[in-house]
């Protein structure tokens, strides 16, 4: 599937079905969280309209599920992540605040089991909330299939559990984009040259993470406009 082009587009559920069991080594990805507001109504909005935009970004789709079908559609997806991966590979899942619960309720559900918490501290550029904390971090859960192996089969790396990293709007490519350094920062843990697939890779910054760390990445997005953005951002790293 990616012998040509290593971002494809369409629905990430039926292409993984369509992959070989085993075949990667991580399954990195900030998949939509369908989050961003107290009520169900504004839990619904659009992305454009839940999360900052300055307008120069376009919106995407699959965003508005409710808690029950959320998780539900998590288990399903990460269960098929599972099949996809190795004895000892890694799932790495993006969260908020509002979702982390049902978020490592369903990697467990669907078999992986659950290592880690990395934070990701946006830094205080975050929106403030008069006499309430800012929400100025997001989350990366961090599991395995199965056992991570002898401690002196992995590599010797000691990463940081919290990653402080502002991303600055002229380095975003998405409208949830997450910064390559984040991304490479989670891929220290892994074998060199390994095989990374982000079934959810919107604007493809695991890909570039991947390919600038020396790992093979491919990515799966149903949006045909964010699979461009990528696929741009792909050729200008080539070039
Ligand atoms: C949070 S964004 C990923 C952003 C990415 N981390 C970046 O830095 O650009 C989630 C992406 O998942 C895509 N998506 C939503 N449902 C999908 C599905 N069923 N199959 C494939 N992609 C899907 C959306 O189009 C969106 O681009």
């Amino acid at each position: 599937m990616f012998t040509h082009d290593p971002i494809v587009c369409g629905d990430s559920l039926s292409l993984m079905r369509q992959l070989p069991g085993g075949s990667y080594d991580a399954i990195i990805t900030d998949p939509p969280y369908a989050s961003g507001g107290l009520t169900t109504t504004e839990r619904k909005a659009s992305p454009a309209r839940k999360y900052i935009s300055r307008g120069r970004l376009p919106s995407f789709d699959f965003d508005t599920r409710d808690q029950r079908s959320h998780f539900m559609w998590s288990v399903m997806w990460m269960t098929e992540a599972l099949r996809l991966t190795r004895e000892g590979g890694w799932l790495m899942v993006c969260s908020d605040w509002r979702q982390l619960p049902t978020t490592s309720d369903a990697l467990q559900a669907a078999g992986w089991t659950w290592r880690s918490l990395v934070t990701w501290d946006k830094t205080e550029a975050c929106r403030p909330h008069q006499g309430m904390f800012r929400n100025q971090a997001e989350f990366v859960l961090v599991a395995t299939r199965g056992s991570i192996g002898r401690e002196q089969d992995r590599p010797r790396v000691f990463p940081a559990g919290v990653f402080r990293h502002y991303l600055k709007p002229g380095d975003k490519f998405h409208l949830t984009g997450k910064p390559v350094p984040l991304m490479a920062h989670l891929m220290e843990v892994l074998p060199p040259s390994s095989v990374i697939l982000d079934p959810f890779a919107g604007s493809g910054t695991t890909i570039v993470a991947a390919r600038q760390e020396g790992h093979t990445g491919h990515g799966i997005d149903v949006s045909p406009v964010h699979v461009q953005i990528a696929r741009d951002r792909l050729a200008n790293l080539a070039n």
